[in-house]
């Protein structure tokens, strides 16, 4: 196997930079190189002497969890000063949405379809996380999900390629700038290479099956976005890939990464994924898990030290070689000189703003605002009118709580900086009008209790109910997978009481995944759902609640009626028998002993109906738009041409708003079979009531390009749907063909 020594890189900087890795490589002996290999935690409060000698020796190449910026400085120290090639370290972190001030979870960010903002809001946690040493994220997260019971579905960008990709993308611009020396920036990781969101069961770690032109349809797409957009380095899953770990896969790592992708940068390991291999009975011995990673193109070991107690042995039996070992290094090194690191080593807090800062937090109220989806509005009961309110109940175990609202993976969050919904509607309406608030619950999870019905004496006496449901955050992200995604606790009976007042019920749902709602769907007048909303959700929800900002959101992920519809996804196949609401039979219309005969004989569940209860890009507005005039430029599209299709959206509504326009296409027949819908494209627009613009998509014939049976990136003649809306259920179509020259 051919090593290529150091990453393709384009251009005479690259060259010279390739010429001082292959400088420092040559003076390095064979156990430096393998320290650079080797990533350690380093949490501890006082660096213990083990982990000194250890990077004095040149045994470390990079530490992970250590935030205290003094700290880092120290450990940077040793390794520039004291070992003795003086290589810096690189310091990981997992600022996955936020570092001090924290963002929407990703799932929520997702839910904003705006990369800009995303972009805006890595950028702000990337700022944050520099000024306290670290200089590697472990982010953006972009593993393709179709399943809420998965725990991390939270960090993810939902259930389709498009969007994470073009998210992804924005998040690794916003973590590494343009050029990695200049502070603020850091490098960053897509992770989890590959596969992980499809763990059978949305159980956590779980394997993975995934046919290989699924994998490069749906699950790789993002990847190469990623990879494109330059990101420095990659993650690999901890998941079983077709009865091949990622982290020992070599298909992945050299085949499509490398040998396709062209990819530059280095892989990490997830936390002793290596010497997991092992635990998978991939390999018998942490020896092996060594060899399995090394070649397949793991350059660095997390954690785990199968790399450091093991590849000097590998080397010498002649299993691997040396030119492989200074490629896994190089791609290392190559960070390292493109951070600066060699030049700057330390931080100085001087050349950072302050931490959380106003313009931080209203990037952070941003991303929450946008990322608030609105369910159900019935009888416009939103937006609330401060006017004609004498009071308002305030209800919910999530009302009022800075850590709750957070979300998953926010270790170096800080609660102080935290508005939460009753700070924000107090503020908001301040003498004007009362507010009764009972927190009703002690957690999501409390059963029934009198509390309940003080709750219910609160509503009573209130012009309206606002109850703040949900999850609290420890109940999604790594490891916390659910099998019943319904809200946990008695919260659907505490909806029931509220609702027996007569008061209008709004809920306001913050989560960290999709939940099944159909036990509250008709007891509530009108519903928000804010994910996990970050610092400033509960400003931003107050302003959705007060029709400061009209909610604008769309669902990056489908949300079931009931978990047994799971994994259910707008991108399905057609299959050969689809069920229509003309063809479905409900369970309740199949009279007993009723004969079996063809009458129902399609694919669904007989007691789910046919439809999610939300779909994929649906998301209501206080105005309503109306989509009309869909058009192609040319029906006939030569192969390798382009086309437009654009529509006319309207503000048919009395409120100023924005509206994410999406445009759907279907490949009505190929090579594999295709998605009845898939998402190429959309664009927010800000329409004044009343108010028409034209929004148009051009598409290139290589867009609509997908793997075949063989493997083969193709785009093919033929016929084509395609829908321009406001959801994946946009119902304005036109048509296209492909031809061939
Ligand atoms: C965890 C996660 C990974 C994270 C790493 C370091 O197990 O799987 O996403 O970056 O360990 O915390």
């Amino acid at each position: 196997m051919s090593h290529q020594v150091f990453a393709s890189s384009a251009g005479a900087d690259s060259a010279a930079l390739d010429a001082r890795v292959a400088e420092l490589l040559g003076r390095m002996t064979t156990a430096e190189k393998i320290g650079q290999m080797s990533q350690v935690n380093a949490g501890d409060a006082v660096i213990p002497d083990h982990l000194r000698e250890d990077i004095k020796a040149g045994k470390v190449g990079s530490v992970l969890n250590q935030v205290n910026v003094d700290t880092v400085n120290k450990l940077q120290r040793i390794a520039v000063e004291e070992s003795r090639l003086g290589i810096p370290l690189l310091v990981g972190r997992d600022v996955i949405h936020g570092f001090n001030t924290i963002l929407p979870i990703p799932l929520g960010q997702a839910a904003t379809w705006n990369p800009e903002l995303v972009r805006k809001g890595a950028r702000v946690a990337a700022t944050e996380a520099a000024s306290a040493g670290i200089n590697w994220t472990f982010a953006p997260m972009i593993d393709i999900t179709r399943d809420p019971r998965w725990g991390r579905i939270a960090e993810s960008p939902g259930e389709d390629p498009y969007l994470a990709s073009v998210l992804g993308a924005a998040m690794v611009e916003g973590f590494q700038g343009t050029d990695l020396t200049q502070p603020g920036t850091i490098a960053a990781c897509a992770k989890h290479f590959a596969g992980y969101g499809a763990s059978e069961s949305g159980k956590d770690y779980n394997t993975t099956n995934i046919p290989q032109n699924e994998l490069r349809n749906v699950y790789l797409p993002p990847f190469k976005a990623a990879v494109d957009a330059g990101v420095a380095t990659l993650m690999a899953s901890f998941s079983d890939l077709d009865g091949v770990p990622a982290t020992g896969n070599r298909f992945l790592m050299r085949q499509v990464l490398r040998e396709e992708w062209g990819f530059g940068g280095f892989v990490v390991s997830d936390w002793a994924s290596i010497e997991q291999l092992t635990i998978h009975g991939f390999s018998a011995n942490k020896r092996d898990a060594a060899y399995e990673a090394v070649t397949a193109g793991v350059n660095m070991e997390m954690a785990s030290t199968t790399y450091r107690d093991h590849l000097k042995e590998l080397l010498d039996s002649g299993r691997i070689d040396m030119a492989l070992i200074d490629e896994m290094v190089a791609g290392i090194l190559q960070l390292k000189f493109r951070l600066g690191l060699f030049e700057n080593p330390y931080t100085r807090l001087s050349d950072f703003p302050p931490i959380a800062n106003e313009d931080h937090l209203a990037i952070a109220e941003r991303a929450a605002l946008e990322s608030i989806v609105m369910l159900e509005n019935r009888n416009d009961t939103l937006p609330l009118k401060k006017d004609k309110l004498d009071s308002l109940a305030i209800i919910g175990p999530l009302a009022d709580d800075p850590y709750e609202q957070l979300g998953t993976w926010i270790f170096d969050g800080k609660t102080e900086l935290s508005r939460t919904p009753l700070q924000a509607i107090t503020g908001m309406l301040g003498d004007a009008v009362k507010i009764n608030h009972v927190r009703a619950m002690e957690t999501s999870r409390s059963p029934y209790s009198d509390t309940f019905e003080e709750a219910r004496q609160a509503a009573a006496a209130s012009d309206a109910v606002v109850v703040f449901l949900g999850e609290e955050a420890i109940l999604s992200g790594e490891a916390h997978s659910r099998a019943n995604i319904d809200l946990p606790g008695d919260q659907a009976e505490l909806v029931r009481l509220l609702k027996e007042t007569g008061k209008p019920v709004i809920a306001v749902i913050m989560a960290g995944r999709p939940l099944t709602l159909a036990n509250i769907v008709d007891n509530v007048d009108a519903m928000l759902f804010a994910w996990h909303p970050g610092s400033m959700g509960g400003q931003a929800i107050a302003k959705v609640l007060f029709g400061a900002h009209s909610p604008s959101g769309k669902l990056p992920v489908t949300f079931p009626r009931m978990v047994g519809q799971v994994p259910i996804y707008y991108a399905h196949k057609n299959t050969g028998k689809p069920a229509t609401a003309k063809t479905y039979l409900n369970i309740d219309d199949i009279p007993v002993r009723m004969p079996q005969t063809s009458a129902g004989m399609v694919s669904t569940h007989m007691d789910a109906g046919i439809t999610p209860q939300y779909p994929f890009g649906y998301g209501l507005s206080y105005t309503r738009f109306s989509y009309a005039d869909i058009s192609v430029s040319n029906e006939q599209v030569p192969m390798g041409g382009r086309l437009t299709i654009a529509a006319v959206v309207t503000n048919a509504g009395d409120v100023a708003a924005d509206e994410i326009a999406q445009l759907y296409v279907r490949d009505l027949v190929g090579n594999v079979t295709r998605p009845v819908r898939e998402l190429k494209g959309f664009t927010r627009l800000h329409l004044q009531p009343g108010e028409s613009r034209q929004v148009s998509f051009e598409l290139d014939t290589s867009d609509l390009a997908f793997y075949g049976r063989q493997m083969q990136l193709m785009t093919e003649p033929g016929e084509f749907h395609a829908w321009i809306g406001g959801s994946s259920e946009a119902s304005l179509q036109t048509g296209f063909t492909i031809v061939d020259e």
